[in-house]
């Protein structure tokens, strides 16, 4: 009986001891940039940044969660904890790495100007006078307002509507992340065919996942996990999906 007893109180003792939950972390993505973050027909995020850190988080045995958040402040919500990672297409930038830490580089872009169909110019020199458009405070804008040309910027809060005001002729050019000028160009159906890129910027620009100051046990999961994608192929195998093979 007592024998019994002990086997029935270590089979409970074994069924009601806490499984080993993994460690979960929220990742904030504003949810307007395609193919890099964008919400699928039930409203989630997805895209080529939500897929890499999905894999991102199998290959180190955490669990990340992303939820969209508006660009306009996002940072904002990392260095008050609201969430622990900002995974948006962030451009490591000396003013940024100031007040946030930032992971190794998992992506690399360049700056791009989309026109109208037919419409051309060959530098930045050409957008003198002109208006030009972009999201509010993202490093498109930035490089307009340095090369000092003469544009007039309109900030907007998502780059889809400076797309469409382009489209409707309200300003002249948008500058943006050249995969999110590309799905424009190509990809999206109610503006495909209507815009060309034009010019690209020559400085390459690295994205990087953003965490608040001092996290240094989560930049090295999430720079462990950067390299275990890199080397098993499952980077390469997310940008097909995502922005089309390689040339
Ligand atoms: N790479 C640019 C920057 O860091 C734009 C990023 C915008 N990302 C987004 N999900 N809206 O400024």
């Amino acid at each position: 009986m007592l024998r019994h007893c002990t086997l029935a109180l270590v089979a409970l003792a074994i069924m009601c001891a806490p499984v080993h939950a993994a460690e979960k972390y929220v990742a904030a993505a504003d949810c307007y940039w395609p193919p890099m973050e964008l919400l699928d027909a039930n409203k989630q995020p997805t895209g080529y940044s939500p897929d890499f850190l999905k894999a991102l988080a199998k290959a180190v045995g955490i669990e990340i969660e992303v939820r969209n958040v508006a660009w306009d402040g996002i940072f904002g919500g990392v260095a008050t904890g609201q969430y622990d990672i900002v995974s948006s297409s962030v451009t490591i930038t000396e003013e940024r790495k100031k007040q946030f830490d930032f992971t190794d580089p998992y992506y690399e872009v360049v700056q791009a100007v989309l026109l109208p169909a037919g419409q051309h110019i060959s530098s930045l020199k050409d957008l003198k006078g002109k208006k030009v458009g972009g999201q509010i405070a993202t490093t498109g804008i930035f490089v307009v307002r340095k090369a000092d040309v003469g544009a007039e910027l309109k900030e907007y809060d998502d780059v889809g509507l400076a797309i469409e005001d382009l489209l409707k002729g309200r300003i002249d050019a948008v500058i943006c992340d050249d995969p999110v000028a590309m799905y424009y160009v190509n990809k999206k159906a109610d503006t495909a065919g209507k815009l060309n890129i034009s010019f690209k910027a020559q400085e390459k620009e690295s994205y990087g996942f953003v965490v608040k100051k001092g996290r240094k046990d989560l930049i090295e999961k999430l720079n462990k996990g950067i390299k275990l994608l890199r080397e098993s192929g499952e980077e390469r195998r997310i940008a097909e999906k995502w922005l089309g093979k390689a040339d």
